[in-house]
C-alpha cells in the first residue's frame, strides 16, 4: 500500500511527522526518558487490567519501552505503531496509543490505547484515538479500522462507541485471558462512516 508519509512523499506504509498535535497532546514515538512516566501507569492494576500485559515493575516497563523506541513509522503489515500520549500542558506521558497495519491488500487496521487512571474522563483517550483514526484512514489509506475488547471493559466499549465504531461482533469465550474465559467485543468503522463524521 502506499502512504504519504508527513512531508508529502508517497512511499510505503505510514511515516508520520511528529509530534501529532492535537487540542491538548502531542503524540510521538516514545523516548528513553519515558520510563517514570510510563512505569506510573503501567504499574497500575486498574490500567492492565484488560491489556494484554501485566502489572509492571520498574525494570519490566524499561524492557517494555526498550522494545518501542525504534517505532516511529510502519513499514509491513504485521507492525504496531505506539505512540506516547503527552500532555502539552505539563509535557508528561500520561498514555499510550496504538494503531496497527493488518493487512495491505485489504486495508484494515486496528486501533488500541491505555492511559493513566489519573486522566481518564476527560476525553483525552478520545482525542488522541481520534488522531490516529485520522493517520490510518487518511495517510495510510486503510479501508477499515476495529478496536477489540474485553466485554467487561465498558470504558472501552464506551469509547469504541464515541469514536463512531458499530458493533460487528462478539465472541463468547474465545480467550483465556489472565486466568479466565473472556469474551470479546469486535468494533468498527469504515472509511466512508468516519469521513462522513469527520465533516459533520
Ligand atoms: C479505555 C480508556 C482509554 C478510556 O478512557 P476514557 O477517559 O474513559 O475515554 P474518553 O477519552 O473517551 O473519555 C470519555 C469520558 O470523558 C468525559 N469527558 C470529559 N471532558 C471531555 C471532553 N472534552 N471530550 C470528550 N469527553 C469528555 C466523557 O463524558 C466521558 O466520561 P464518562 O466515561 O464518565 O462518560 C481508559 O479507561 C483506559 O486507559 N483503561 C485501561 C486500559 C485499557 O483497558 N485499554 C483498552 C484495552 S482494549
Amino acid at each position: 500500500m502506499r502512504a504519504v508519509d508527513g512531508d508529502g512523499t508517497e512511499r510505503r506504509g505510514l511515516w508520520p511527522q511528529y509530534p501529532i498535535r492535537t487540542e491538548r497532546l502531542d503524540l510521538r514515538p516514545h523516548r528513553r526518558d519515558d520510563l517514570d512516566d510510563l512505569f506510573a501507569f503501567h504499574s497500575r492494576p486498574e490500567v492492565v487490567r484488560y491489556t494484554p500485559w501485566p502489572v509492571r515493575d520498574r525494570e519490566e516497563t524499561r524492557i517494555a519501552l526498550e522494545a518501542k523506541l525504534a517505532r516511529d513509522a510502519l513499514t509491513e503489515p504485521g507492525q504496531w505503531l505506539v505512540l506516547a500520549i503527552e500532555l502539552r500542558e505539563t509535557r508528561t506521558v500520561i498514555g499510550e496509543v496504538l494503531l496497527k497495519w493488518v493487512s495491505d491488500i485489504d486495508r484494515q487496521g486496528e486501533i488500541g490505547f491505555a492511559l493513566h487512571t489519573d486522566y481518564h474522563g476527560r476525553g483525552i483517550a478520545a482525542e488522541a484515538a481520534r488522531a490516529v483514526l485520522r493517520l490510518g484512514f487518511e495517510d495510510l489509506g486503510l479501508h477499515r479500522i476495529c478496536g477489540i475488547c474485553v466485554d467487561a471493559n465498558a470504558a472501552s466499549a464506551g469509547l469504541l462507541q464515541r469514536l463512531g465504531m458499530t458493533l460487528e461482533g462478539r465472541f463468547v469465550d474465545n480467550a483465556f485471558f489472565k486466568g479466565e474465559w473472556i469474551t470479546e467485543l469486535l468494533f468498527a468503522i469504515r472509511e466512508d462512516d468516519w469521513r462522513a463524521q469527520s465533516q459533520a
